[in-house]
């Protein structure tokens, strides 16, 4: 099946599962009447990272087209500023609002805050926890979990017990106990079995590389190289892992796994260093957000895919399928669906056509 079309697919076969319908009125509704724009509010946790940056652009863009304004405020990985950038969205004024929580947990009072105002949320590839969150658009993060722990055992050899280095993401992230959760499921069996073993393991504060780093030194100093995998949840920790690696002389040499297909990473695939990433299309998930966003600053209806609970309530929520990237499948995947230039990606390497 083509690529675009197994992407379609998958998400129209998750919309038909189940179909909701969410809406919520409030007192910023003759606000929108009044004004000739729908006016949306975009918090952001962090726009450090290269992807984020994709997912404002997408997202303003598409939201654009449809005639809504955006306005964007990003928190840099601090919980305290996310609620005052959230406040003064609110005293903005904004029809909806759209939060990359950096903290799933403390981002609940932003969400009481806005609906105080009668403004509806839509939480953006994290969830918010324990609160009344009118809509969740995500990819599906179980499955990614499952992917990179799936990779991992089948390009392990087999004749030994394996030793491997798990990097999780920020506890603070929902989405990185959900990585974490599917890469339990098909270790753990096998960590039971005795045929994989854990050498080292940590969480990455805030998701920084830097953290990473410091990680995968902490594993090297324990277990020297004598391991066969670094498990990193996503291409900045993977980044951070492999900066570790090539400082004693082992990038290259220990299988790596990321997650966001980031330009860097994908740089690496085909250089080695990294052995797969999982290709996320933002496109997708930032233009449907943007449609949905728009209808809810109208205070039209949208139609959901599923419900993921949150600890207060099963929320209306919208999951798209991932895709495992590697060298060998670099052309038909992220460059072929336009994510990334074959010549920024392949600029790396002495000998471009040779190498592919
Ligand atoms: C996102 C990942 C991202 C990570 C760090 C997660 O919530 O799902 O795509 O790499 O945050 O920003």
């Amino acid at each position: 099946m083509k690529f675009r079309i197994f992407l379609v697919v998958a998400s129209c076969v998750v919309s038909l599962i189940t179909g909701f319908v969410i809406s919520r009125s409030g007192s910023s509704t003759e606000a929108v009447g009044a004004r000739a724009k729908p006016l949306i509010g975009l918090s952001m946790d962090t726009l450090k990272e290269e992807r984020w940056q994709g997912d404002r652009d997408l997202f303003v863009t598409r939201a654009r087209e449809l005639g809504a304004d955006v306005l964007v405020q990003s928190a840099n990985s601090d919980d305290t500023r996310q609620i005052s950038d959230v406040q003064a969205l609110i005293s903005r004024r904004v029809d909806v609002l759209v939060i990359v929580p950096h903290n799933g947990a403390a981002m609940a009072k932003a969400v009481n805050m806005a609906h105080d105002a009668g403004i509806p949320v839509l939480a953006y590839d994290r969830l918010i926890t324990d609160c009344d969150l009118d809509l969740y658009m995500t990819f599906d993060n179980e499955k990614v979990g499952e992917l990179q722990a799936q990779f991992l055992v089948n390009h392990l050899l087999k004749e030994r017990t394996k030793k491997i280095v798990r990097i999780y993401g920020a506890k603070t992230d929902n989405n990185a106990l959900l990585y974490k959760r599917g890469q339990d499921k098909v270790l753990t069996p096998l960590i039971k079995k005795g045929e994989i073993e854990v050498v080292h393991e940590d969480w990455t504060q805030d998701w920084r590389p830097e953290n990473a780093k410091k990680i995968a030194s902490a594993a090297i100093t324990k277990a020297g190289a004598n391991f066969d995998a670094i498990l990193a949840s996503n291409d900045g920790t993977a980044g951070g892992a492999i900066q570790a690696l090539s400082e004693e002389g082992l990038a290259g040499k220990i299988l790596v796994t990321g997650q966001d297909a980031e330009l860097s990473a994908c740089q690496r695939i085909v250089n080695g260093t990294q052995a797969m990433t999982i290709y996320k299309p933002l496109s997708q998930l930032a233009k449907q957000a943007a449609e949905a966003a728009t209808k809810m600053a109208k205070r039209k209806p949208v139609f959901t895919l599923g419900k993921i609970d949150n600890k207060k309530v099963e929320v209306p929520s919208i999951l798209l399928g991932v895709v495992v990237v590697t060298k060998e499948n670099m052309m038909d995947t992220v460059v072929k669906d336009g994510f990334h230039k074959a010549a920024d990606v392949y600029r790396s390497l002495p000998d471009a056509q040779g190498s592919r």
